[in-house]
């Protein structure tokens, strides 16, 4: 496994390699749920990129850009494990250079959910992505469902900008309780983290409750909320019932629909989601 760390020589190495590229963008601490994407990657692809880079501009002011955890020896085993090719670890300076000044916006699904309440995230998103993109250039990029508004937003500007490669979401991955597996879960409190799967539990109810027949968007919410109030710990930021393409508010849960939801935990805010139907 080599390590990369200036965009000339990813350049380089990318014009060297015969065959298929596949890319895993991550901002490191990596999980089981980064490693899915690997695994993935590596099954589909003659060459497997992985990409560790916190990116600045898609935190704000007030976010965890500074304490965000980071632990590179730590990846790169994990990555040299997973028989990753490459590991590209550009710096800001590589990658947002003096005078930076072109950023990527993609309307309409970033206006609302994690856009609404994290201004300017889905930018720093874009345009990274996109530059990755460029300096990559993968046949197939992989993401995970977790950030499922991410992957809407990313598909939409790959659409868009018809870029010629294949995106690729994969499921999340759990904990053995349900709980989504995050690089933030560090930041929970024994107690919080005991209380968290609540996020999954309340999704799962949802899910039960639309097999059942429900379709009534504010009784499945309220049966959300319900739950979730049990673990006094998580306050709850928002849920959607949104459509799963368009992520606009659905007051019947119709396939195919995106319920997500933002509960906090202390100082850590914790998303996750599920789809219901088809999209
Ligand atoms: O999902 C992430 O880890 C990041 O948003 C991504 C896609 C690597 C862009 O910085």
């Amino acid at each position: 496994m080599q390590i990369v760390e200036t965009v000339v020589e990813m350049q380089k190495i990318r014009r060297s390699l015969k065959g298929s590229v596949g890319f895993v963008p991550t901002m490191g601490y990596l999980h089981e749920g980064h490693l899915a994407l690997v695994r993935r990657s590596r099954e589909a692809n003659d060459h497997t990129i992985v990409s560790i880079f916190v990116n600045p501009t898609q935190f704000g002011p007030n976010e965890d850009f500074d304490r965000y955890p980071r632990d590179y020896p730590r990846d790169f085993a994990l990555l040299e494990k997973e028989k990753a090719d490459f590991v590209y670890l550009p710096t800001p300076a590589q990658m947002y250079p003096e005078g930076y000044n072109t950023w990527i916006e993609v309307n309409g699904v970033t206006d609302r959910l994690e856009g609404a309440v994290r201004p300017g995230h889905f930018r720093g998103v874009s345009t990274v992505v996109n530059k990755l993109f460029n300096i990559v250039q993968p046949a197939r990029a992989y993401f995970g469902q977790k950030d499922a508004q991410q992957c809407v937003v990313i598909r939409k500007m790959v659409v868009d900008l018809n870029m010629n490669l294949e995106m690729i979401v994969v499921p999340t991955v759990r904990e053995v309780d349900g709980l989504a597996m995050s690089s933030r879960n560090v930041y929970l409190s024994p107690d919080e983290r005991q209380q968290a799967p609540v996020l999954n539990q309340s999704l799962e109810l949802a899910k039960k409750l639309w097999l059942e027949g429900e379709r009534d968007s504010a009784k499945i919410r309220l049966a959300m909320v319900d739950l979730i109030k049990q673990s006094p710990l998580g306050k709850i930021e928002y849920i959607s019932i949104a459509d799963a393409l368009t992520l606009r508010e659905l007051e019947k849960t119709e396939s195919p629909a995106l319920i997500s939801l933002v509960v906090r935990f202390g100082k850590t805010r914790l998303i996750d989601n599920i789809l219901l139907g088809k999209p």
